[in-house]
Formats: structure tokens, C-alpha cells, sequence
């Protein structure tokens, strides 16, 4: 034992994070125990080689040039493979038919919401002021009444948001869904370090600076943590990804789970028209028959401002990330040498200096590294891309109130204009200075709120925000 121990603290020295171990004799007996577990699980090798960023690099610019628009289904052209009629029947029936999940990532750390609690627990309803989570809850409770279904709800936490998630679903009735349909689950971590000198950042004398790993950190959680098997035993053959901050996502779109499964995806994305080139968002391309996402940061001002014959952008999807992912290809990819290629972000991160005082730095002084659930397109063989509507599919909150885009006063608005649009549809006169809105538990959408404005006693009540 003494041995081993003297083996792990030998190759901390090595890797050159000796100061990892600085405090190491002040610490009780448990905190050495957390702080060695920590430490442990590192791996120093591929921290080693991230940081000196001898790892597989890509040529954003030379992929660009070659970057295609990505083959997809148009808002306003009708594919020649399938019909609308026809995906949407599909993907209705997979979802009665109970093999398909929801996932919701929720593991970020909302920094630039400024929320101190899990994002998922902001309150965003215009109306009811229900949290993100209960959105989302209420639109998946909404699919299952509408197809008589039971739809598991896998909800990504990271530590940092892992313990506050379940109290919250626990002191919310699991916002109404049964204890069985509601599976929360945590990724992993990954150590930021010092810009400069690629030395792991502590927070305390026994606790490393550790960030959630990422998004993409999905992949190796889902199998690491049994719920790829798990799923698989309960019937789940495909998933519906979405992420907590963006509640006009409907939850387990059929339409686009009728396209993935018609066109034999493994891994199928809903992307927006851009608005201009530069839109801050992932595009969507095609290279060389593999589909991509090259982020606005990383694509050239020539290819974002290349137009085709009809004087359209070229490279015009954008991004929002929603997916809907096979689970025979996630396992696949969990099995994958290596994992999803890591991205690296230079951010504040607060930690303790050599006189273990907390320095809480006044500009970005460290490099944390996260992986991009994106990464895995280029892996499938088959993809699919669908156009949504931005006005119904995508009202991210992103930013603190006051910035210019992404904040939680426009995501209530676009929820508000979707469904005075929904009323509007179904023939009802809305005053356009009322807010409105509708809990998709008891409408999905215009044609629903049409059919209950028909029938009245089917007003639902919900109870338990009350
Ligand atoms: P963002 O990249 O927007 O990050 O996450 P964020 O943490 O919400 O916000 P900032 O950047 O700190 O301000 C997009 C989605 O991915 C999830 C988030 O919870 C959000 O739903 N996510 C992000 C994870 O689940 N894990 C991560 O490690 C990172």
C-alpha cells in the first residue's frame, strides 16, 4: 500500500506537479484520501501533450475551403427521398412505441448567466415563471399523453451542478414525472491549468481546480455509468439530445426523429438558416461525404461570405444543438481509441498560490479543456440534417440580462410570440400587448391548442409548482 502510494505521488513529481502535493502533510487523513483519489484518476500523459498542443490539430482554413453545404431537408423545399407525412408517422411510432429516450444536458456552469445555482433552475416561464427544467419536463410529460408513451429522461449533471439537480427534481415531485422515468447521471471532470506553465490549478489545499469535461464528456459518461446498457435493456434504441438552455426545443421532436429513422442516421442534427456569415454559431458543412461542424471562431470571413448561384449563403446551417443519436452508434463511440478530440478555452479560474492564499485572477490565466458532443458527426458514417424554424426551435439563454443577444428577457419573448402564434393559428384574436403562454403538457402545438380550444374540458391544471 505504502508502495503504491509512493508510486502515484512518484509520477505526480515526474509530470512536473509537485506543488499538487504541497500541502499534503497539513491535510486530516480524509482529505488526503479526496485529494489522492483526485490526483489518481488524472491522466498526466494526455494533460501533458493537450497542453503542449502536440495533439492531433485540425486545419480549420483548409477545411473550409473544401466545406460544403451539408445535404438536408429544407424548411421550404420538399425532399425527394421522403415526405413530411411519412417522417413524422415514423417518428411517432417510435416514440409509442417506447424506443426512444430524452437526454438533456445540464452539467455547465452558466457563467456567463451569472446563476449561482444549476442553470436548469433558472426561471424562464413569461408567464408562470416555471425553470428551465420544468419546460423541459412539461414538453416531454406533453409527448407522452400525446402517444400514450413512457419516455425516459436522462439528465446530464456535472459536480458542479450534480447535488443541487436531484434536491431540486426531488423537492419538485420530479416535476411530475415518475421516479422511474427520471435518470440523473454525472460527467466527468477535467483539470484546468496555469496558461503559462501548464501546472493544474488548485482551488484548496485538498481540492484540484476541476472543471465538468465538456458536453461531448456525454459519450464516456453514458457507458461508464451503466446507462447505455441500462437503455438498451429498457427498449431505448435512439435519443433525443437537447440542452438545458434553450426551452423552445420540443422535447423528442417526432418529425425529426421520423427523419433520422427514415433515412438510417446514426447521428442527425436540426440546424437554422444563418442570418449572416459570421453568425456566432457552429456551421454545419459537408467534407468529403462527412459531416462537420466548424465553429464561427475557427471558419475563415472568405468561406462564411461564399454565396451560391442563388446569391444565398453557402455554408448556411447553423448549429443549435439538437440531435437525435442512435445508441448503437453512442456505444460505438464510447468505444472509440481515445474519445472526442478535446477543445481548449482560456478562462478565470480562481486558485491557491504557493503561500496557499486564493488568488482570484482579474483577467483569463488558465486553459481548461472540454470535449464538444459535435465531435462525433464526423465519426458517422450516416447524418442527417433537418432545417427547423429558428422562431420555434431555438431561444438559447446564454448571457446575463443587458448583453446584446441570448438573454433570458428574449428567450420569454420568443416563448411568448411562439405561442400567441399557436393561439393566432388555431383562430384566436391575441392583443398583441398580452403575454402569453402554453405548458406543452397541455398543448404540443397550434394543431393541438386548435383541438383543445374545440373541447374545453380537456384544460389541464398542473399542480405541483404550486
Ligand atoms: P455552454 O457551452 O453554453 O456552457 O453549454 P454553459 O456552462 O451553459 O455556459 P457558460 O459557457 O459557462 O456561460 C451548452 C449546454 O451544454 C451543457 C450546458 O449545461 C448547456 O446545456 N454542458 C456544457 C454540459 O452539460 N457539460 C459541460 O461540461 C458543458
Amino acid at each position: 500500500m505504502q508502495e503504491a502510494s509512493q508510486d502515484w505521488m512518484k509520477r505526480v513529481h515526474d509530470f512536473g506537479h509537485g506543488h499538487l502535493l504541497r500541502f499534503w502533510s497539513e491535510l486530516s487523513s480524509e482529505d488526503q484520501k479526496s485529494l489522492a483519489s483526485q490526483v489518481q484518476s488524472i491522466d498526466f500523459q494526455e494533460l501533458a501533450t493537450l497542453f503542449s498542443g502536440t495533439e492531433k490539430s485540425v486545419d480549420w482554413s483548409e477545411l473550409s475551403r473544401r466545406a460544403q453545404p451539408p445535404i438536408a431537408i429544407r424548411l421550404q423545399e420538399n425532399s425527394p427521398a421522403f415526405s413530411k407525412a411519412e417522417a413524422l408517422e415514423c417518428g411517432e411510432n417510435a416514440i409509442r412505441q417506447g424506443k426512444v429516450g430524452m437526454i438533456l444536458v445540464a452539467g455547465g456552469q452558466g457563467t456567463r448567466l451569472g446563476f449561482d445555482q444549476p442553470k436548469g433552475m433558472f426561471r424562464i416561464g413569461p408567464v408562470s415563471n416555471r425553470s428551465l427544467f420544468a419546460m423541459h419536463a412539461d414538453s416531454l410529460r406533453g409527448a407522452m399523453r400525446k402517444y400514450e408513451a413512457s419516455i425516459p429522461f436522462y439528465v446530464m449533471t456535472s459536480p458542479a451542478t450534480d447535488l443541487a439537480t436531484r434536491e431540486y427534481f426531488r423537492d419538485h415531485h420530479h416535476l411530475g414525472l415518475k421516479p422511474e422515468e427520471l435518470i440523473v447521471f454525472c460527467q466527468g471532470t477535467m483539470p484546468a491549468v496555469d496558461a503559462a506553465t501548464g501546472k493544474i490549478l488548485m482551488e484548496s489545499k485538498s481540492q484540484l481546480a476541476l472543471s465538468p469535461d465538456g458536453h461531448g464528456g456525454i459519450v464516456a459518461s453514458l457507458d461508464k455509468q451503466g446507462i447505455l446498457k441500462s437503455a438498451s435493456e429498457r427498449g431505448i434504441e435512439h435519443f433525443f439530445y437537447a440542452q438545458v438552455d434553450n426551452p423552445l426545443v420540443r422535447a423528442c421532436d417526432p418529425l425529426l426523429i421520423g427523419y433520422h429513422l427514415l433515412a438510417k442516421s446514426q447521428m442527425t442534427t436540426q440546424v437554422v438558416k444563418k442570418r449572416f456569415g459570421k453568425e456566432k454559431v457552429g456551421n454545419v458543412v459537408s467534407i468529403d461525404g462527412r459531416t462537420h461542424i466548424i465553429e464561427y471562431s475557427d471558419l475563415p470571413d472568405d468561406a462564411a461570405a461564399r454565396t451560391d448561384q442563388d446569391g444565398e449563403l453557402s455554408l448556411w446551417a447553423g448549429n443549435i444543438a439538437v440531435h437525435v443519436l442512435d445508441l448503437g452508434f453512442l456505444a460505438e463511440a464510447s468505444r472509440g481509441e481515445g474519445g472526442l478530440p478535446f477543445h481548449r478555452a482560456i478562462k478565470q479560474v480562481p486558485h491557491l498560490r504557493e503561500d496557499g492564499v486564493l488568488e482570484k485572477p482579474a483577467a483569463p490565466n488558465a486553459i481548461k479543456y472540454e470535449r464538444f458532443v459535435f465531435d462525433l458527426l464526423p465519426l458517422a458514417e450516416r447524418t442527417m440534417v433537418v432545417e427547423g424554424d429558428a422562431r420555434d426551435v431555438f431561444a438559447p439563454v446564454k448571457n446575463a440580462e443587458g448583453a446584446p443577444t441570448d438573454t433570458p428577457t428574449a428567450t420569454r419573448q420568443a416563448l411568448s410570440m411562439q405561442h400567441k402564434r399557436w393561439l393566432e393559428q388555431a383562430g384566436v384574436a391575441v392583443n398583441p400587448s398580452v403575454k402569453v403562454e402554453i405548458n406543452p403538457h397541455w398543448a404540443l402545438d397550434a394543431e393541438e391548442v386548435r383541438m383543445k380550444i374545440q373541447k374545453p374540458s380537456h384544460i389541464l391544471v398542473d399542480t405541483y409548482f404550486a
